[in-house]
């Protein structure tokens, strides 16, 4: 991370996991472990259903509140989505969109997230888009193809003064849940790939303060080295962020 020029993020992304009252208990436990920690932005990333009670268990907390998905529309006949203008009054102030979940299971495209970026930062909110190569792709030698062009259909139309709430997550797909983290360096390679793409549509300026973080099981044995990287500017945290101890130390490992 380089403190200097860009926010370090650090993220957990609940996924389906938490009820709305077991989601209120572990936010009151997790508020008071970093409520004293401000060297990086911390965000939980939460079913929607939870979004109520956990925007009022993190009132005057330093913690975040994110969403896991947001419809390009603003309100219409999209049964079982929800729009950004319904999270936004509760308070959420990040979504997380273009998940490899999303992608494997619910048909996300480039294309899509590419739509719900441009609703998502109209709208005011930030969004970390999440990019990654599955395990096939790595082994054809085509990660840096893979993530490049993900990258760039995402951020088709996005001006460089919007990029200033896009954060890049990028999540090898086969390091996602299994226990298997990219190397700190291959980590760090990918995403300064990934920044130079950005470099190539907005100049050095956007590409350097843009926050890119890593995720594919990152923990607390193995964030300060991922973090430690010049190019990893925080994380996108799964598994590890349903226990607030270890996503404590995570957030310690970006202080
Ligand atoms: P994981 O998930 O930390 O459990 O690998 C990361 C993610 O999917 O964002």
């Amino acid at each position: 991370m380089n403190n200097s020029k860009r926010k370090t993020v650090i993220a957990g992304n609940w996924k389906m996991n938490m009820t709305p009252n077991e989601g209120v208990a572990f936010v009151n436990e997790l508020k008071s472990l970093v409520k004293d920690k401000n060297n990086c932005e911390i965000v939980i990333c939460v079913p929607d259903v939870d979004i109520p009670t956990v925007s009022e268990a993190l009132k005057g907390s330093n913690i975040k509140l994110g969403a896991q998905n947001a419809h390009w529309e603003l309100k219409g006949a999209f049964t079982g989505e929800t729009s950004v203008n319904m999270l936004k009054e509760y308070n959420v102030g990040y979504v997380i969109i273009g998940h490899s979940e999303r992608r494997q299971f619910f048909g996300e495209i480039n294309n899509s997230v590419n739509m719900r970026l441009k609703t998502i930062i109209e709208s005011g909110l930030k969004a970390i888009v999440c990019v990654g190569e599955l395990i096939t792709e790595r082994e054809l030698g085509i990660t840096t193809e893979i993530v490049s062009l993900q990258t760039k259909v995402a951020l088709h139309d996005i001006t460089a003064e919007q990029m200033k709430n896009v954060i890049i997550a990028y999540e090898p797909v086969w390091a996602i849940g299994t226990g298997k983290t990219a190397t700190a360096d291959e980590a760090d390679r990918v995403n300064g790939i990934i920044r130079n793409v950005i470099s190539d549509l907005y100049g050095e300026n956007t590409a350097e303060s843009t926050t890119i973080q890593y995720g594919g099981s990152m923990n607390a044995a193995n964030a300060v080295e991922l973090l430690s990287k010049v190019n990893v500017d925080g994380g996108l945290i799964g598994g590890a962020s349903l226990k607030a101890l270890d996503f404590t130390a995570i957030v310690d490992a970006a202080q």
